[in-house]
């Protein structure tokens, strides 16, 4: 199988955040061409976006070459309160980066199945090709939060969409967790297309499931891996 996760210990959500952004430039140095990085939405990310727009970071991103995915987003007008995409426009992607750089998953398209169809095909013309070649990942980074059930992106515990290998993008008609509205998120061989996978788990109402990640238990959050490297920022 992937290489087993990295565990990088924190203090607290500011060394995560601060964490997370160095590591986020670092794998950018190593790259000289075009960079896609895979967002995520919840609310560990934010103080990571809003760092990102900091002069100290924002002055270091080659904004130019660098575009913007995001993992899942719910099935809401973009602009709505819940709206993935439109939380990172708000803390830096509006503010930094070119608009044809940033991608959404649209959400106007009637439903979550269309929705999933048409950022299937953005994702594949963007990568120009249609299958995933583990020696060229879709992204350099991926993002990742852990829900309090295990889901990743949403990709939920027993539903369908966690077993589907043959399509980079689902609909997901009902939630299992709040908030209760449909979604449309990336599949494990997508999420696992990338140099890194990067995930933030802080807080103490994460303790309990990451006690259960931690000890292997079949969550999605243990089926997501980067097919190259996997790190999960742990804070105290
Ligand atoms: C979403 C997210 C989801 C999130 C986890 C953790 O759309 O809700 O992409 O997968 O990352 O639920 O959420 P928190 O960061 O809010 O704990």
């Amino acid at each position: 199988g992937p290489p087993s996760p990295e565990l990088v210990r924190v203090a607290d959500k500011a060394a995560m955040a601060r964490t997370a952004a160095d590591l986020l430039l670092a794998r950018i140095a190593e790259n000289a061409g075009r960079i896609a990085i895979c967002l995520t939405g919840g609310s560990s990310p934010k103080q990571l976006y809003e760092l990102l727009a900091t002069q100290a970071y924002r002055d270091r991103i080659p904004w130019p070459r660098v575009h913007w995915f995001i993992g899942d987003e719910r099935f809401v007008p973009a602009g709505d309160a819940l709206h993935n995409m439109t939380m990172a426009r708000h803390a830096f992607l509006d503010a930094c980066a070119p608009a044809a750089n940033i991608h959404p998953i649209p959400t106007d398209t009637g439903s979550p199945k269309r929705s999933a169809n048409a950022y299937a095909r953005e994702l594949i013309t963007f990568y120009g090709a249609d299958q995933l070649d583990p020696a060229r990942p879709l992204f350099d980074v991926v993002l990742l939060g852990i829900g309090p059930d295990g889901h990743v992106a949403s990709l939920f515990p027993g539903y369908p969409a966690v077993e589907v290998r043959d399509r980079w993008v689902v609909g997901v008609d009902q939630a299992h967790v709040a908030p209760f509205v449909p979604r449309v998120s990336l599949t494990l061989p997508a999420l696992a297309s990338c140099r890194t996978m990067l995930f933030e788990v802080a807080g103490a109402d994460k303790q309990p499931i990451l006690t259960r990640v931690l000890a292997g238990e079949d969550l999605p959050a243990n089926r997501a891996r980067s097919t190259h490297e996997t790190t999960f920022l742990i804070d105290a």
